[in-house]
């Protein structure tokens, strides 16, 4: 949902502008960011001059090596001219396997009596404890020597190594050896150390600007009163030999991250920023500190574990990517990732921060949506109407306005008064509901006075409740950052859902949105649990809140089934609980486009679970585009039309022909591949693969993907999809590399590389009139789908497969099939399928089985009952007959060949929980 306070204040601007882009006004720029001005100002002074020696050195002294907990440290000495010596502690360690290497530089303030009472005096270290899934163990140090200058450390178990500089603070980073990163090669090192503003002459270096270090100039935020004065900490990280960065969700941006000199930079800041505009690097409501560099060789990652206001600058300067990272408090502490590609880097990054959830199966399906469905009866309306046009769907939602005057946990008694006969009705057909609940709670009602009367909302800078104004006027909001709080916050819906299975939660605004907050948020003094500003943890409080839902919610269910969670905003580590989406964007084209770049990026970034409003939030799209939105949008990982309550309705069954069998035929399409997307939820979840996957992630070798974020893979199925994103399009090219590729419709071959030699062709023409979407197959692979129309996942269950073989040059192909009961967590105890189907030399297909679970009902119906095998690329020819070992029976089925690129068979009675060989 969208606001911005000042639709109230100046209604006639924002009208004029409202209908183009985001009130830009309200959100700061760099150069009104007093941190990013002063560390960007910085870095141009740094290196203009950098020939006098570094103000950051290691004091040798000080070096120490920990045995228990496998860890380097030393002291980080901080120079200013005037004297003053700073002991800033540094440690590294390596994890996981060895090439995973994470640092820290913290400070050791000691006690300010003029600092208020309130507050820690400590800098927040704590984003880690949020971020990671556990706390990681490091591998032993077992290379360790001066060389010259530096010390070389490096783990026995691995192939990375490093060398720290004792005469300036800088850090190569080795991967197999090569130099794969520099951290600080530019001597951007910037750490604000506490100091008072009577003082703080004395501690500035030369190249510093004081610009806005004890007060914020910032035209809305003048009463923040920075009782820290300037704390930020700032670094520069050269990725040696990449010329391609991707990730740094949520921004609406290409995916290969781009160049910022000149402009702005990239801002990781949690906004309620409804219209944001398409092709800026503003903020948005994500944020994912994490960036992955590819090249032909190898990959390197970069996770800068900060959840406050952070700024990032970019350049390509030829040969290498240079980053330059500012946040405006917290400790540096920073985990850097090697391996040979991206994919790896994301397992790693994953393995960390922990995999993305595996959500139920009808939280995979199709979502219909919309602000607001108004009462009971037009819930049930829009569920006949969408069973009665054959539009298959598994959840409905309600937004904002189900609830008895904006108080969240509660229902507005008239229109729906007896939610529980409403979910019961829904689950009889085999239907959902999500609901909204914000982290807000309207003040002086039973849920904010337990808040209040617990302690648990975030307080003010004098350390009481903070009061601020949302959606039902003055409101409290929830701080899930103590234990209490979020036992408090998970609590709540216990009376809400009452163990209700087929009910998930949407926590909005969770930025947080505070409508008259500077920026649209809780101001940055505002004060959480263990008295730390607010300041300091913004970027990772929606991560506390939908996580306190999350298992709120796992412990009323107790496993019966997988709770389904949807937050807005998030950070690293949101995907072990929640799915996301990209907001409030509007129905024009540029935000169809971008949503797919939007997409990809959080895909590599372990947010896997994303998708965008089809057809466009705000304002009413035009049929075309409703129709290009669907045919797109059905391959977001998280599949949801909404729209705002001032937009016309527009659930599907209301179109006319031929939109709306267009319409009917895309949202079919995700129900056919649904065993396909299920497979990829359950890799995501194995090791944080993306679903919906980049280019350069399926061919990291082809660098001239680097930069196309128009087409993409589904998971590691073959399927090669470029949906149309522009008006009035009747054909595309799909770039591709070099294999076999077939028209995913028809399986007509549409590119042919030889056994021994490859074509050169690139791209691959395809028709893409309104009824098309472009999609192509790529030899090689097998598919799974299923072909019937039901109306929700779950009647899925009952139906037969059917595999789709799709050879490459030589004949062969493989594919996997993943399927459990779709609800619990039986499947963490072994009950799932997880089958591996392969093809050789067009003379055999097999299935065979990896796990099978005992109780025979988890996996639903597994019959194979037909098979379709592309022939069109095949100089080999198939028999009218094939025989079949199943078991300990041996038959022959017959071969249908009447079509010119297929041959199917049909009834080969065999099933994917068993073990079997076709022979042609
Ligand atoms: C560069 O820094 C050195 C050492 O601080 C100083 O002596 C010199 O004047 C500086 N040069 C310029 C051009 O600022
Ligand atoms: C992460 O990696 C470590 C070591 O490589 C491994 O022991 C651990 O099981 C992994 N954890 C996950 C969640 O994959
Ligand atoms: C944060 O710092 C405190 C005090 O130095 C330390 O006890 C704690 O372990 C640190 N926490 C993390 C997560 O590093
Ligand atoms: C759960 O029970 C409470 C108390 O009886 C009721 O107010 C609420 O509506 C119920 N919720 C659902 C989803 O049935
Ligand atoms: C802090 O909140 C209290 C109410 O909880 C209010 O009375 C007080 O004025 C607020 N202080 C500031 C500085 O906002
Ligand atoms: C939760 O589920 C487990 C395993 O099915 C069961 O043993 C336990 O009693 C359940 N707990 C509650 C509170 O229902
Ligand atoms: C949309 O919802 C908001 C918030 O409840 C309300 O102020 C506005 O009047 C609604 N608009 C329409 C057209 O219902």
């Amino acid at each position: 949902m969208q606001f911005s306070r000042f639709l109230q204040l100046f209604f006639f601007w924002s009208h004029l502008h409202a209908v183009s882009a985001f009130d830009q006004y309200l959100l700061r720029k760099c150069n009104t960011a007093g941190f990013c001005k002063r560390n960007r100002q910085y870095a141009e002074n740094i290196q203009r001059n950098n020939t006098h020696p570094s103000y950051y050195v290691i004091d040798e002294s000080s070096i120490r090596y920990d045995g228990n907990e496998n860890s380097f440290h030393a002291n980080v000495i901080k120079n200013i001219p005037s004297g003053i010596k700073l002991e800033l502690p540094f440690k590294l360690q390596f994890l996981q396997d060895g090439n995973v290497v994470r640092f820290s530089i913290d400070e050791i303030r000691s006690y300010k009596d003029y600092l208020p009472k309130v507050l820690n005096q400590r800098r927040y270290n704590e984003t880690s404890k949020w971020a990671f899934a556990d706390s990681p163990s490091a591998v032993p140090i077992t290379e360790r020597k001066k060389v010259e200058n530096k010390i070389v450390i490096g783990s026995n178990s691995s192939d990375s190594r490093i060398e720290l500089f004792l005469d300036s603070f800088l850090i190569n980073v080795y991967w197999k050896n090569q130099l794969s990163m520099v951290v600080n090669e530019r001597s951007l090192l910037n750490y604000e150390h506490l100091r008072s503003k009577d003082e703080n002459f004395k501690n500035l270096l030369p190249e510093e600007s004081d610009f806005d270090m004890f007060h914020d100039s910032f035209n809305y935020s003048r009463s923040d009163t920075m009782p820290f004065g300037p704390e930020s900490v700032s670094l520069d990280f050269t990725f040696n030999e990449f010329e391609n960065l991707y990730g740094l969700p949520e921004h609406p941006a290409s995916f290969r991250i781009e160049e910022t000199i000149g402009g702005e930079p990239y801002r990781l800041f949690a906004a309620d920023v409804p219209r944001y505009d398409v092709g800026t690097r503003m903020p948005t409501y994500g944020n994912i500190p994490f960036v992955i560099g590819n090249n032909e060789k190898s990959a390197a990652g970069l996770f800068w574990v900060n959840a406050a206001d952070t700024w990032i600058d970019f350049k390509y300067p030829g040969g290498k990517a240079q980053s330059h990272w500012m946040s405006e408090t917290g400790i540096i502490d920073v985990v850097m990732f090697l391996a040979d590609t991206p994919m790896e880097i994301t397992d790693k990054y994953t393995n960390l921060t922990g995999r993305p959830t595996l959500p139920k199966e009808a939280a995979i399906g199709h979502h219909q949506s919309r602000w607001n469905y108004y009462n009971e009866s037009d819930v049930m309306n829009v569920d006949s109407n969408m069973e009665k046009g054959e539009f298959p769907y598994d959840i409905i939602w309600l937004d904002l306005d189900y609830t008895d005057e904006k108080k969240f946990f509660t229902w507005k008694p008239d229109a729906f008064p007896n939610p529980a006969r409403l979910l019961k009705r829904l689950g009889d057909l085999g239907r959902g509901l999500v609901v909204l609940i914000d982290p807000h709670l309207k003040k002086d009602y039973y849920y904010s006075n337990t808040v209040v009367k617990n302690d648990v909302a975030i307080k003010n800078r004098t350390g009481q409740t903070f009061f601020g104004t949302c959606w039902p006027g003055v409101s409290v909001w929830i701080d899930t950052f103590s234990e209490l709080g979020g036992k408090v916050w998970g609590n709540f819906y216990r009376n809400f859902v009452n163990g209700t299975k087929n009910l998930g939660i949407w926590n909005d605004m969770d930025e947080p949105s505070v409508f008259d907050g500077i920026e649209t948020t809780a101001p940055k003094n505002s004060i959480h649990a263990g008295g730390f500003e607010h300041r300091a943890v913004h970027n990772v409080y929606s991560l506390t809140v939908h996580q306190a839902t999350y298992n709120g919610l796992a412990n009323i269910f107790n496993g019966t089934t997988r709770p389904f969670v949807l937050t807005r905003s998030h950070f690293a580590g949101s995907q072990r609980t929640a799915g996301t989406w990209t907001g409030d964007n509007v129905a024009s084209w540029n935000y169809l486009q971008i949503s797919i770049p939007m997409v990809l990026s959080s895909n590599v970034a372990g947010m896997s679970f994303t998708g965008a409003d089809i057809a466009g939030f705000l304002d009413n799209p035009e049929d075309e585009l409703i129709i290009r939105w669907y045919q797109a949008g059905l391959w977001y990982p998280f599949f949801r039309a909404h729209a705002q309550n001032e937009t016309r309705r527009r659930e599907p069954f209301l179109f006319k022909d031929p939109m709306r069998s267009y319409v009917r035929n895309a949202i079919q399409l995700r129900y056919h591949l649904l065993p396909t997307f299920y497979t990829a939820f359950f890799k995501s979840n194995l090791n944080g693969s993306p679903i919906m996957k980049p280019m350069i992630f399926e061919k990291p070798k082809h660098t001239n993907f680097a930069a196309v974020d128009d087409q993409f893979y589904v998971g590691d199925s073959g399927i090669l999809v470029k949906p149309i994103v522009k008006k009035n399009t009747s054909f595309t090219q799909i770039q591709v590399a070099d294999g076999v590729y077939y028209d995913f419709h028809n399986l007509k071959p549409q590119k042919i590389a030889s056994k021994n030699g490859t074509s050169d062709i690139k791209y691959i023409g395809i028709a893409a009139g309104l009824d098309k979407i472009p999609i192509l197959l790529e030899g090689g692979h097998i598919i799974t789908k299923r072909e019937s129309y039901r109306k929700s996942s779950v009647f899925y269950r009952n139906d037969p497969y059917t595999l789709v073989v799709a050879p490459d040059a030589f004949g062969n192909a493989c594919g996997d099939l993943y399927a459990d009961d779709g609800e619990t967590w039986a499947h963490k105890s072994g009950q799932y399928l997880y089958s591996v189907f392969s093809f050789q030399d067009f003379r055999c297909l097999m299935g065979n089985t990896a796990n099978v679970p005992s109780n025979h009902e988890a996996a639903g119906n597994t019959l194979i009952d037909k098979i379709v095998i592309a022939i069109g690329n095949n100089n080999a020819s198939i028999g009218d007959t094939v025989k079949i070992n199943s078991g300990d029976q041996q038959y022959t089925v017959n071969v249908d060949k009447s079509s010119p690129y297929e041959a199917i068979i049909t009834h080969p009675m065999v099933y994917a929980n068993e073990t079997w060989q076709i022979y042609f």
